[in-house]
């Protein structure tokens, strides 16, 4: 896509990797404007935003993919150029406690925006963009070798990542039919600021902190290749403009960690930012039932995206790791914010009374 004045629409951009998408847009091209589209779920935060909510080519709009008049009223307004497309339900232990939630926005909700872009731009596609923003979890669980590439086949194995999964197979398929210029990336486990406390690493920083037991699923042998959040919007950013339409990148941090090595690593950095003697967070792991279907091993090839757009990852994970603590040590506010209300009986339901 040119970057010349484009109206783009960014769907879940309240939501930890939306935020930060948002802001590198709003920040690096001037000339768009971004409107962002959000429920506002309990991983909606209008916060994550502030220090952009007053840019001139930023615009909030308060809307429910689930709606399909509702998305089909945004394009007669804004009459997109481009769309990415991060709103879902993202969580895989609440698609285990509530799978209808996922089915309606991730299925329903994608359906809903695919329909809006094919009846606005079938008289002019040209240099249009319907970006879907996707996850490894579609391919289900590696053993302990190999890597997911681009062709490798899905077999999702929660109800988040089948609905994740169904919702790649509906963008093809819009492509393939209808020829709407679609573009997807599959990408690996995000970390960073603005991530919401009901995952692994803000979870159980904020568990240290505030002297918490820290529930480890099963024997904490499950693996994962966690990525620095803004480095995959970097990454997105390439695919939007420059990546292939009808094509598939996958991104990932190539930097597989098993659970329990990740959280000691986390409980030695909190010890020392915390001024604690060495090894006084590690008694709070606790090992609690595993999560159910819970996959082992997720890894990332990401060589098509690095040879064809030349990306590849800017923080080394030791010293990201570092920065996120940091992070949430300096923002007590927002993690405080975030944790008043619905998060404590979410978090009763899914530790406490298990
Ligand atoms: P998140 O849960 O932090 O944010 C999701 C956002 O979507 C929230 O702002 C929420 O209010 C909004 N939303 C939910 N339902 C909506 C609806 N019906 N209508 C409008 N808005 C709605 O999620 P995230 O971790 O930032 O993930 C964003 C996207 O990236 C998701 O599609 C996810 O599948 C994908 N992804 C996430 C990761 C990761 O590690 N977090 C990795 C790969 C891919
Ligand atoms: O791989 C990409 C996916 O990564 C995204 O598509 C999802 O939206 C995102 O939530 C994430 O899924 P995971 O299930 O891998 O992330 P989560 O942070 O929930 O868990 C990471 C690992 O830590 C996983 O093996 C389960 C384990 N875990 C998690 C929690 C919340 C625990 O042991 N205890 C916990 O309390």
């Amino acid at each position: 896509m040119e970057k010349t004045k484009k109206t783009i629409m960014v769907t879940g951009g309240a939501g930890f990797i939306g935020s930060h998408l948002v802001r590198h847009f709003v920040n690096k091209y001037p000339e768009y404007r971004i409107v962002n589209v959000d429920k506002l779920t309990y991983a909606g935060n209008l916060a994550n935003l502030k220090d952009i909510e007053d840019k001139p080519n930023y615009k909030f709009v308060k809307a429910d993919i689930v709606n399909a008049e509702e998305m089909q009223q945004l394009f007669d307004v804004y009459r997109f150029d481009g769309v990415i497309h991060l709103a879902a339900e993202s969580h895989v232990d609440r698609s285990i406690a509530n799978p209808n939630a996922f089915i309606y926005t991730n299925i329903v909700g994608t359906a809903n925006l695919l329909n809006a872009a094919r009846f606005h731009w079938k008289d002019n596609p040209e240099g249009k963009v319907f970006y879907h923003v996707s996850t490894d979890e579609v391919y289900g669980s590696l053993g302990e070798t190999g890597f997911f590439t681009e062709e490798t086949s899905y077999d999702p194995r929660s109800p988040y990542s089948a609905s994740k999964a169904s919702s790649d197979h509906l963008v093809r398929a819009y492509f393939h039919t209808f020829g709407l210029p679609v573009k997807i990336s599959n990408c690996s486990n995000n970390y960073g600021s603005y991530q919401f406390p009901e995952k692994l690493i803000p979870l159980f920083i904020n568990n240290i902190q505030h002297n918490k037991p820290l529930p480890v699923y099963g024997k904490g042998e499950n693996i994962r290749d966690w990525l620095w959040v803004v480095d995959h919007v970097r990454a997105i950013d390439e695919i939007f403009h420059r990546g292939q339409t009808g094509e598939t990148y996958n991104i990932g941090g190539n930097n597989e960690w098993k659970n329990i090595d990740l959280i000691r690593l986390m409980c030695s950095i909190m010890d020392r930012k915390l001024g604690r003697d060495a090894g006084t967070s590690e008694k709070l792991i606790t090992y609690v039932k595993d999560r159910a279907g819970h996959d082992l091993r997720y890894a990332i090839d990401s060589s098509k995206l690095q040879k064809e757009l030349g990306w590849k990852p800017s923080l080394q994970f030791e010293e990201g790791l570092e920065k996120t603590v940091d992070w949430y040590l300096e923002n007590t506010e927002w993690l405080e914010n975030v944790t008043s209300g619905d998060y404590k009986k979410y978090y009763e339901e899914q530790y406490v009374n298990r």
